[in-house]
């Protein structure tokens, strides 16, 4: 298990210019503000008619309206950039999320830090224990959703499977059931979701957003897919305990 301590070990320096892709949502509102406050400049990309989800960040962030799995639209975005945040959203039948992380993956600069968000569900060498209700929602969800064509689980999976094979500089955040709430801190992480420490399976949305911003300066999750949960969560703090 990695604590909040130990994972500390970022060179934010290192990464001056990053893009949000997806910055409109909750989460990629988050990681603006995060971003912001680390001292980054922020380049942001949302839908054209989302853009005014962005309007407290004006005059601070360059905004570069489109959809995420626009080719064109991330090449312009990420030019320059030494790190990309890209929330992962399988919105919709037509690859959005294997779309937005390809066209990331294709355009990101040689070296720059890739920071993905997914959920639990994707698992990188299938080691990860899921619970019954887990295995549940995820079947009965993505079958629902496929169903009425909204929501596509699989390609998510799919885009997971090209950032795993890509030899990029890449680290894909799986996050636990989230909350909205006042910051906790950095959240604990695992290799696989079954190990102890996650068993609260809680994050708040903007802890999950720091944790994003701080994997960048991080060069032990580079090719990583930590399974993250809060660290004020009862399993985080029992296993911290057992650690003392
Ligand atoms: N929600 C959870 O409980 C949960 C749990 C674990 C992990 N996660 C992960 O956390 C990340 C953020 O998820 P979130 O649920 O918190 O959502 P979120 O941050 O609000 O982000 C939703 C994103 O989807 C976009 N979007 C919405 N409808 C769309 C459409 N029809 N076509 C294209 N894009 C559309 C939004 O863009 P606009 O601003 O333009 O609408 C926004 O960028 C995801 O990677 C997710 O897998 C979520």
């Amino acid at each position: 298990m990695e604590t909040a301590d130990t994972q500390k070990n970022g060179n934010p320096e290192a990464t001056r210019r990053v893009c949000v892709v997806g910055a409109s949502g909750k989460l990629g509102r988050y990681m603006v503000r995060h971003a912001l406050d680390r001292g980054y400049e922020v380049v942001g990309v949302c839908r054209e008619k989302s853009v005014g989800k962005l309007a407290e960040f004006d005059g601070r962030i360059t905004v570069v309206p489109g959809a995420t799995d626009d080719r064109d639209v991330i090449a312009r975005a990420v030019a320059g950039c030494d790190g990309v945040l890209a929330v992962l959203v399988p919105w919709g039948m037509r690859h959005y999320a294997s779309g937005t992380a390809q066209a990331v993956l294709d355009y990101a600069p040689p070296g720059a830090r890739l920071v993905f968000s997914c959920g639990w569900h994707i698992t990188r060498d299938g080691k990860d224990v899921y619970t019954r209700r887990l295995r549940a929602f995820v079947a009965v969800v993505g079958r629902l959703a496929r169903l009425v064509r909204v929501v596509d689980l699989d390609d998510q999976v799919e885009a997971c499977r090209r950032i795993f094979a890509s030899d990029t500089r890449w680290t894909v955040v799986r996050g636990s059931d989230l909350e909205e709430g006042e910051s906790q801190g950095l959240p604990v992480w695992s290799r696989h979701v079954g190990d102890p420490v996650l068993a609260s399976n809680l994050t708040r949305r903007v802890d999950f957003a720091m944790f994003m911003v701080e994997a960048l300066g991080d060069d032990r999750l580079v090719q990583e897919a930590p399974a993250i949960v809060g660290c004020l969560t009862p399993s985080a703090l029992a296993c911290a305990e057992g650690a003392a």
